[in-house]
C-alpha cells in the first residue's frame, strides 16, 4: 500500500524487535513451517498458489520485501509497537479502515473479554474494521465469533461477506464491523 502511495500504519508486538531480530527469526523458523506446511498439505486450497515451492517463494519474497522497508518503515511511523488492547496514540476516526489478518477471532485462547475490548479500541480509531478470517487456529467455526458479531450489532453494521481468497480450506470469510452514520 505505501508503494500505491496510500497511508498505512501497522501495528503490532513484533515492532519491539530490530531487523536484525526478525531476519534471524525467519530463518530459524524457515524449515519448521514448511515441515508443518507439508504435513498438513490436504488442509489447504492449492488453486492460486500451486505448490510448496511456489509458497516458500511467496512468503520469502513478502518477508524480504518487509524488512527492506522496515526500519524506513519504522522511523516515518508506519511500523508501530504496540499491545492490544491498550489505548492507541490516535484520535478518534482516525483511520478510514482497520484491518486484522490472522489474529484477531482466531486465538480463541484469548477470550471474550479480550476480543471486545481490542476490537472496541480499533472502532474508536477506526471508521470501518474487517477482519479475515473468522475461524479459529484450526478453520473450525467458534462460538467466539458468533458472540462477538452479536455485541457489536447492538450499535454498528455487522456482517460476514464470503471473499474469493480461500487459502486454508474453510478460511473464506471476513467479518465487516461499520460505524452507523
Ligand atoms: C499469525 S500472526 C499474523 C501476522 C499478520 N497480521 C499476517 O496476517 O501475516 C499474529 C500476529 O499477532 C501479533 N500479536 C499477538 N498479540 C498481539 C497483541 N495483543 N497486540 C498486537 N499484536 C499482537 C503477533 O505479534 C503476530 O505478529
Amino acid at each position: 500500500m505505501t508503494e500505491r502511495n496510500g497511508n498505512v500504519i501497522s501495528f503490532d508486538l513484533i515492532y519491539q524487535f530490530s531487523k536484525t531480530d526478525i531476519e534471524k527469526r525467519i530463518e530459524e523458523v524457515r524449515v519448521i513451517v514448511m515441515q508443518q506446511m507439508r504435513e498438513n498439505m490436504d488442509n489447504y486450497v492449492w488453486t492460486n498458489i500451486k505448490d510448496l515451492d511456489e509458497l516458500e517463494f511467496t512468503r520469502m519474497s513478502a518477508m524480504k520485501k518487509f524488512l527492506s522497508d522496515y526500519e524506513k518503515g519504522k522511523a516515518e511511523g508506519r511500523y508501530v509497537f504496540h499491545e492490544l488492547p491498550n489505548r492507541l496514540l490516535y484520535e478518534d476516526n482516525y483511520f478510514d479502515i482497520g484491518l486484522s489478518s490472522h489474529f484477531l477471532l482466531m486465538y480463541t485462547s484469548l477470550g471474550y473479554d479480550f476480543h471486545i475490548a481490542s476490537i472496541t479500541e480499533m472502532l474508536r480509531v477506526c471508521k470501518e474494521i474487517r477482519i479475515f478470517p473468522i475461524v479459529d487456529l484450526d478453520a473450525n467455526k467458534t462460538d467466539l465469533t458468533v458472540k462477538v458479531m452479536d455485541y457489536f450489532k447492538k450499535d454498528y453494521n455487522v456482517e460476514s461477506v464470503k471473499t474469493d481468497y480461500e487459502f486454508q480450506k474453510g478460511e473464506n470469510k471476513l467479518l465487516i464491523i461499520k460505524k452507523i452514520v
